[in-house]
């Protein structure tokens, strides 16, 4: 029986599940009130069928062991942080997504990579569908970027982008934002995920095509997500996010996805007057300005990737006073910073459950990492207590919930980060063997329970 073509499916915008009927709730990943109507007008106008006619491809099928991966160009942006986490460079021919909220700083990051993208690359089409000219113009001058090279163009319908690059001939093309532009034959609004969706898929043609290097940046809603589609992210070679405070002077670059390299690299960057310059020792600036001996405060090492960043985490714990006991969390997990607050009242004895309790990493970092677990609670001991953890100590663990202290992964390149910072002690787990080489002049405490590590931090003086 022939299956009846409709013509409007409805799609998810939080996983891409794809349905002839609308669901409140999308039976894939659960997510409510996120089925938008999509008209694959774009898709189903060619489609003949499998058993259709046959088009032989451009290129003929090589062997695996054929193929030179020699031609592989890469070019550099300006920023090594960058470059690392884009595998070494911008692929020519890649598509490039920089996710991140508004006001992170993407159309800052884009325009301050032109500068070396039209040194190294060739041309640049900066396409903005946010700002006018002018407003680029005056942001490129604070940012001290200027060449004959680069090329504005305030414009939000895509033809006429497409237009632009077979005129100009551009090597790199910048569209911000994929929220803006919009596709005029299709009826969808802008930002809808049909002319997401399209649009995207006709940026992918045009950078395989024509070798062009696409950067497109896309909003990130509150909840973390690329708002609307997720299904952005399997048509782009490359997916990074741009994360920080917008109060705060420092970001964070992470690789979601990356067809060219590791998605283990993180790139570190500070905004100031002159937009956003590179971070090379990330540990010295997280902890610069640390108060000596204060309690509450406790240093800890987390892995980026890979590569070992220090950071201070501080606690306030304080008497309630109202009934119901107030909890923050900034720059950990809410919920995990909560099953450290219960793990320590229940297995260490410390009397928090009815005090308000306040947690920030400081410097806008966000630590993920269980391994954070033992300095987190150790400085809500500290506070609670009200005595300072020695300040040449750094503290590191998984805390599990019989109180009971986990291994940490990549020990070594952590020794080695807070030594080269002039800590002196590391209190740690006891389990799994220490490496042979510790770096000299560290002394290292190793510790089985909360209750040690809480003893080893805050009672030897
Ligand atoms: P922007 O790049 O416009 O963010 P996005 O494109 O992600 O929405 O960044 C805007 C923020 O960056 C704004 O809050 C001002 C700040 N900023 C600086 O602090 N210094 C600078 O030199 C520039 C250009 C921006
Ligand atoms: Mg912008």
């Amino acid at each position: 029986m022939a299956v009846q073509k409709t013509k409007k499916i409805f799609i998810c915008s939080s996983c891409g599940n794809e349905s002839v009927k609308w669901y409140g709730q999308c039976p894939a990943c659960k997510e409510w009130n996120t089925f938008v109507e999509y008209e694959p007008e774009a898709e189903t106008k060619n489609a003949k069928g499998w058993s259709a006619g046959k088009i032989s491809p451009e290129v003929p099928p090589e062997r695996l062991d054929m193929i030179s991966t020699d031609d592989e160009i890469r070019f550099a942006t300006g920023f090594s942080e960058l470059d690392r986490v884009l595998g070494g460079g911008a692929v020519k021919g890649s598509l490039v997504l920089i996710g991140g909220e508004p006001g992170v700083g993407k159309s800052t990051l884009m325009l301050q990579i032109c500068r070396s993208l039209s040194q190294c690359a060739g041309k640049v089409l900066y396409a903005s569908g946010e700002e006018s000219k002018r407003q680029l113009k005056l942001r490129a001058d604070r940012l001290e970027v200027s060449s004959g090279n680069i090329l504005i163009l305030a414009e939000t319908r895509l033809e006429a982008i497409f237009d632009t690059v077979e005129k100009e001939q551009p090597d790199v093309l910048v569209v911000d934002s994929i929220q803006t532009v919009y596709k005029s034959s299709l009826s969808a609004a802008p930002g809808n995920v049909t002319q997401i969706r399209d649009c995207t898929m006709s940026l992918l043609q045009l950078a395989k095509s024509s070798g062009i290097v696409v950067f497109i940046v896309g909003h990130v809603n509150k909840d973390g997500e690329l708002a609307g589609p997720k299904i952005m992210e399997h048509m782009v070679d490359c997916v990074l996010y741009f994360e920080g405070e917008r109060q705060n002077a420092y970001r964070v670059l992470r690789a979601a996805k990356n067809r060219f390299g590791s998605t283990n690299e993180v790139g570190i960057f500070e905004m100031g007057q002159k937009g956003l310059s590179e971070v090379v020792n990330p540990s010295e600036a997280m902890l610069s300005g640390r108060p000596e001996g204060a309690p509450g405060s406790c240093v800890t090492c987390t892995m980026e990737g890979t590569r070992p960043i220090l950071a201070e985490i501080q606690s306030l714990v304080a008497k309630s006073v109202y009934g119901n006991p107030r909890r923050m969390a900034s720059g950990v997990d809410y919920n995990r910073a909560m099953l450290l607050l219960a793990v320590l009242e229940k297995r260490a004895g410390l009397p928090i459950g009815a005090a308000d309790a306040y947690i920030n990493v400081i410097g806008g970092l966000r630590i993920d990492e269980p391994a954070s677990d033992l300095a987190i609670a150790v400085s809500i001991a500290s506070s609670c207590r009200d005595k300072a953890v020695r300040s040449d100590t750094a503290v590191f663990g998984e805390v599990g919930l019989t109180g009971e202290l986990r291994r940490v992964n990549a020990l070594e390149q952590r020794l080695n980060e807070v030594a080269r910072l002039n800590i002196r002690r590391v209190v740690c787990p006891e389990a799994g063997g220490l490496p042979l080489k510790t770096p000299e002049g560290l002394e290292i405490i190793t510790v089985r329970n909360l209750r040690e590590a809480i003893g080893a931090c805050l009672e030897q003086e």
